[in-house]
């Protein structure tokens, strides 16, 4: 909050409270809300007014704080998240509704969304639908799709508020509310910006505005002398080993873009030169460190950088054609890796099929558009005598992040302590470190500790989206519909940095043939190196892109043989006892079938009903009502291999019985809004026997929490899953053998005791009575599970996957054939899950995953230097997500808990190719580019003459 302006005093009511603030009138209410009175349930998403985030009530209006003056408030009411629940805790009837109904993933989007929906009810009680869309439309949520928020909104005035929490041994498949839920409901819950040590300075980098350029640092003298309180400037002779990358054996991101010093003279307040070069825009080479104000006055522009921009290569294309300057010295021709699989001979198959398929397909960068912010804090400290770091940031990677920071720094990966925040969204993009090496090298310099928070174009510039695609793909399939060969050619553009370019190398083509059974396979990938945005993991890792090339392929081939697009799939669906393009032979858990038997009944409707809306609408004269509208109807499949692809993957999970007679569980997988933290819990509480509310937990922390692995490949359910079932199962084990009980003994914890029933009667343990380990602890189980795999060989042949999940979903959709526009009317998504650990959950997950794929056919689309904004980037509102129907299909996995599998990124990849398919039966019209926005659509209608 800047204070170099001069500060009145405002006076205002705040949750009830007279306050009085002194600050500039022009303050933004929001930074006081979060600085000055330490409300930090309030989040800041943009600081713009487009996310919504930071929405409170002014006089019971709702607003966004950030874009209101603290001097707008004199006088008037002010109402946070914090002011929400009654003065015992009881939550209001709204958070409790949000509460039961699943309406917070993450939380960081929940106290905007509270607050724009406690604005509607105290106007309106009982609001219809409509009612509740146009209140909440100012509020951008990442997670959910929506559709729980307003579900939650409705029936407050339903009075459906009551939960039920699940019985010892049902907590599995049953609807438990979040474990971690209302810390996010009352504002409670701690994101990266919202906790620092006393006294934190500042940190701020300063980034190349050029994709591609040579520069020089100048002489940072002036600068320390204009501002003194500027600390430090911190630059790539800073960094110990400045280098780090996903991958062992490529670590080609520098955390500053490296310079060559001719002097020894540093970069610090003694001044210091150099040369180097980036590579994207948004590189950064070096940060500010200071005290916030001092960082705020100082302009970019200020700082001694010279430029010499260079022409840089945008896409793959460019890249593989100039390879003059390669961007690494590695890689001479600017590709990273290549992937690969080969099954049976392809060409010869499509040589002799009865029909083929052909076309090219290409996609966007695409935004991973979580609302929180890059941010964080590190400091450096001693304990017994060994210097360690300690790094508190929005991770979806603890371990990675540990290790890559004791990298960085040259430290023994346990010099580094990383204690994850509440994380605000992730969907892969918080997989990388971004801002946790700056605020590392920067306090371990200094000593003092650093804070920092991406501003919302310096996130959206600086870190990883999905890979834009190039696809050349062909299909085939005999004179019946039976597919005999698929043949995929795709190009990655993986942007400056290698990232997660590796696996989605590998990973696309082990799944470019699709969820079916096809005999011949060629599919070959290059992740290429450009002067873009860095592509990296994002919720599907290439699948996505290579779904809406073969699922379009299908459509044709389906209407080649004169077969109904979801029989098609269906015939063609792949089931237990088939080889997939792996050579790999499913044994179980395929339920590809059973989703598409789901969707039928409505498959059928939503046909007939196109059919007769399209009728009236064609034969009605120009001016008609609906005369330019046509409706359709979209089918599309996918799977996912749940887990790292042909790597070990393993998860161990801990849990504890303490001397005060709780069951702590030490969980080391980070929950970004997906809700682990309670899945995995319910899976504990089962295999031990107890209820949930019995347990504790403690989640991601590197000092006590054993190394889980990365929260992405939807693997926590299923890895971690089975990990925490093991480990339950052990520390009932060791209760059972403590109470000397029968194994199938009903046990209880009760005042302090263990208590185990069994035929013979009760035994009880006095907990504090007995011996316990340095954690407090009686006793312990652990479990470690890393599913079965073999890694690929040169032909891509192994088991890259011990599971996959499965999903078909239908699109309903409605074209404004005049405009281009496309409004999705319905969405069927059926999902092989193995076995829902939680309803709710599961639920939401399916939801928040359609409405990103939605976002990615119809809007997404990132340019970097143009979008860098929540205003120009177009991600879905709640406005744009109709109903979705869930059909949860639990076709058992053996090897996961109680059956279940992976559900986050299967949840996204069907939805687009199912809305595009939806548009060419309304339309005819094919769509070969993500996003189909309304202008690339309009040119096709127009092209076509719709
Ligand atoms: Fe809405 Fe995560 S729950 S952004």
């Amino acid at each position: 909050m800047s204070k170099s302006l001069p500060v009145v005093p405002t006076s205002l009511q705040v949750n009830g409270r007279s306050v009085e603030v002194l600050a500039h009138p022009s303050s933004r209410l929001s930074d006081v809300l979060r600085d000055e009175l330490i409300l930090t349930g309030t989040k800041i998403g943009c600081h713009a007014g487009d996310c919504g985030a930071c929405t409170v009530l002014l006089d019971d209006r709702q607003v966004c704080s950030c874009i209101v003056g603290l001097g707008q408030c004199a006088g008037r009411s002010v109402t946070t998240v914090e002011g929400l629940a009654a003065k015992d805790g009881r939550l209001s009837d709204l958070q409790q509704a949000f509460h039961k109904h699943g309406a917070a993933q993450c939380g960081i989007c929940t106290p905007g969304m509270l607050m724009a929906a406690t604005d509607l009810l105290r106007r309106n009680s009982k609001p219809d639908e409509q009612q509740v869309l146009d209140a909440l439309g100012g509020v951008l949520c990442r997670c959910t799709g929506y559709r729980k928020i307003v579900e939650a909104v409705l029936a407050v005035a339903q009075g459906d508020l009551a939960i039920l929490a699940p019985p010892a041994g049902k907590a599995v498949g049953s609807r438990a509310p979040k474990i971690d839920g209302i810390a996010k409901l009352t504002g409670a819950e701690l994101y990266g910006a919202d906790r620092a040590p006393a006294g934190s300075l500042w940190l701020r980098a300063v980034r190349s505005p050029h994709a591609r350029a040579q520069f020089s640092l100048g002489d940072f003298k002036p600068l320390f002398a204009k501002h003194p309180g500027l600390v430090d400037i911190v630059t790539s002779l800073d960094v110990p080993e400045n280098s780090f990358g996903i991958f062992p054996d490529v670590k080609d991101q520098p955390v500053f873009a490296a310079i060559t010093t001719k002097t020894k003279a540093n970069t610090n307040a003694a001044g210091g030169a150099g040369e180097g070069r980036v590579r994207f825009r948004g590189e950064a080479v070096c940060a500010l460190v200071g005290d916030y104000e001092t960082l705020l006055r100082i302009r970019d522009e200020a700082v001694p950088i010279t430029w010499l921009p260079q022409t840089a290569l945008l896409d793959s294309a460019e890249a593989l054609a100039d390879t003059r300057e390669p961007l690494h010295a590695n890689n001479p021709d600017n590709i990273l890796i290549r992937g690969r699989v080969v099954k049976g001979d392809a060409g010869k198959a499509i040589a002799a099929a009865a029909f083929v398929a052909q076309g090219a397909f290409s996609t966007s960068h695409v935004e991973h558009g979580y609302i929180e912010p890059e941010a964080g804090y590190a400091e450096r400290f001693t304990e017994n005598g060994v210097e360690r770091i300690r790094v508190f940031a929005s991770t979806q990677t603890p371990y990675m992040d540990r290790d890559e920071i004791a990298r960085i720094l040259k430290l023994q990966p346990g010099q580094v302590h990383i204690i994850p925040s509440a994380i605000g969204g992730g969907f892969g993009g918080k997989l990388d470190i971004a801002i946790q090496p700056m605020l590392a090298v920067a306090a371990w310099k200094i000593g003092r500790p650093v804070r920092g928070v991406f501003t919302r174009p310096e996130s959206m510039v600086s870190t990883t989206k999905r890979h834009p695609a190039t696809m050349q793909v062909r299909f085939a399939c005999d004179a019946k519909g039976y597919l005999l060969a698929a043949d995929f050619q795709g190009d990655f553009n993986t942007g400056a940095y290698a990232s997660w370019g590796n696996t989605v190398a590998n990973r696309v083509p082990i799944h470019a043939s699709g969820p079916y059974f096809v005999p011949n396979v060629e599919a070959n990938t290059r992740a290429v190196y450009t002067n873009n945005a860095i592509a990296g993991a994002f919720r599907g890792f290439g699948v996505p892109q290579s779904t809406l090339a073969h699922e379009t392929l299908l459509d044709d081939l389906a209407a080649k043989t004169g077969i109904d697009r979801l029989e098609f799939r269906l015939i063609n669906a792949i089931r237990a006892g088939q080889a997939t393009a792996t050579g790999q032979v499913l044994k179980a858990s395929a339920g590809l079938g059973q989703c598409l038997e789901a969707l039928k009944p409505g498959w059928l409707k939503a046909q007939a009903e196109c059919k007769a809306f399209n009728a009236i609408a064609s034969s009605e004269g120009k001016g008609g009502k609906t005369a330019h509208l046509r409706r359709g109807v979209g089918v599309a499949c996918m799977w996912y291999g749940c887990g790292n692809t042909g790597i070990a993957n393993p998860s161990t999970m801990r849990a504890g019985l303490t001397r005060a007679g709780r069951i702590m569980f030490y969980n080391g997988a980070v929950d970004i809004g997906q809700g682990s933290n309670t899945t995995l819990l319910q899976v504990l509480a089962d295999a031990i026997g107890l209820p949930m509310s019995d347990i504790d937990f403690i989640m991601g922390d590197t000092d006590l929490t054993a190394d889980a692995g990365k929260t992405s490949a939807s693997r926590q359910a299923f890895v971690s899953g089975t990990a925490s079932r093991l480990a339950g199962e052990q520390l009932r084990a060791r209760m059972i053998a403590l109470t000397e009980a029968e194994p199938d003994a009903a046990l209880r914890l009760e005042d302090g005791d263990l208590v185990a029933t069994d035929s013979a009667g009760e035994k009880r343990i006095t907990l504090a009575a007995m011996p316990c380990d340095e954690r407090g602890e009686v006793l312990f189980g652990e479990g470690t599970f890393n599913p079965p795999t073999l890694p690929l060989d040169k032909d891509g042949q192994g088991v890259p996957y011990a599971t996959y999940a499965f999903a078909a979903q239908m699109a309903e959709v409605e074209v404004d054939i005049e405009l281009g526009t496309v409004k999705v009317l319905r969405i069927g998504a059926a999902h092989d899950v193995g076995r829902a650990l939680n309803l709710t959950q599961v639920e939401g997950q399916v939801h928040g995953g359609v409405a990103q794929g939605l976002g990615l056919a119809l809007m997404e689309d990132y340019q970097a230097g143009k979008t860098d904004n929540l205003h120009d980037y177009l991600m879905p509102t709640v406005g744009d997500i109709p109903p979705i129907d869930v059909f949860l299909i639990e076709d058992p996995e053996p090897l996961g808990p109680y059956g279940a599998k992976g559900v986050g990124e299967p949840a996204l990849i069907a939805t687009a190719p199912a809305i595009f398919g939806a548009i060419r039966d309304a339309t005819g019209v094919v769509i070969r580019h993500a996003p189909a926005t309304p202008d690339r659509l309009r040119k096709l209608l127009l092209d076509q003459k719709v």
